[in-house]
């Protein structure tokens, strides 16, 4: 995979991140040196194999893609969906699996029934917006918050959530259910589009060997 032009990384920080490293790690891609907790360095670099690797907040990564600051990204496909940046989606690396859906109590799976303005709370308005619109034809008042959506039907503040259920523990402990399920997700790797004409060839070796160690898992 050596080359003259770096080879980008934009992770999305977390979970995600720690895994895109992990399988890296077992094609022998390394950089031990962003597992560090302590540093406050932003940016990595592999001079070896001229890779450079960077974390940033999920939604930012497909506008670091899209605009060429980054090569390639990986992030949930719900910050694919939620941004819908002209990225290509190249890869389904088939861990963070959860499901986008649309929550609530219990009462409140009859107002999604028909057609009623009802009120949704999500940290995703683009991908509720689609669903409630486009998909179901229903005109629904969208509120966007950042986190603890749970919170919206507890406090009253709306009706039903849409949000990611991942283990289905926070609405449980929270009284709360899935009422109706918008999509499966999981990490995807994505490509700035001229990169993948640039870098073609290192970018489809990336691929194929992270291809072949998931074929070598099932
Ligand atoms: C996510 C999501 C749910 C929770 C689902 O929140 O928004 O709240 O995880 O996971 P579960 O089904 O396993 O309980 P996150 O932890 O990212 O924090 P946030 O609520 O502040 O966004």
């Amino acid at each position: 995979m050596n080359c003259d032009t770096y080879l980008t990384f934009a992770l999305g920080k977390g979970r995600l991140a720690n895994k895109t490293l992990d399988l890296l790690s077992q094609l022998g891609i390394r950089c031990d040196e962003i597992l560090d907790k302590s540093t406050r360095k932003l940016i990595f670099v592999n001079e070896e194999l001229k890779l450079r690797f960077f974390l940033a907040k999920g939604p930012d990564v497909p506008t670091y893609v899209e605009l060429g600051a980054a090569d390639i990204g990986v992030v949930g496909k719900d910050t694919i969906m939620e941004e819908n940046r002209n990225v290509y989606e190249i890869l389904d690396l088939g861990f963070g699996k959860c499901k986008m859906c649309v929550c609530g109590p219990e009462s409140a799976r009859e107002l999604l029934q028909h057609h009623e303005r009802i009120r949704v709370a999500s940290k995703y308005p683009n991908i509720a917006k689609e669903y409630f619109y486009d998909k179901k034809h229903q005109t629904v008042d969208i509120i966007k918050l950042n986190g603890s959506v749970e919170l919206g039907p507890i406090v009253e503040l709306s009706d039903v959530i849409v949000d990611i259920v991942e283990t289905g523990s926070t609405l449980k402990e929270n009284g709360l259910a899935v009422l109706e399920e918008i999509c499966p997700l999981s990490a995807r790797m994505i490509v700035n589009p001229v990169s993948l004409q640039m870098q073609r060839e290192r970018i489809q070796e990336l691929v194929a060997g992270i291809r072949a160690l998931q074929n070598k898992e099932f």
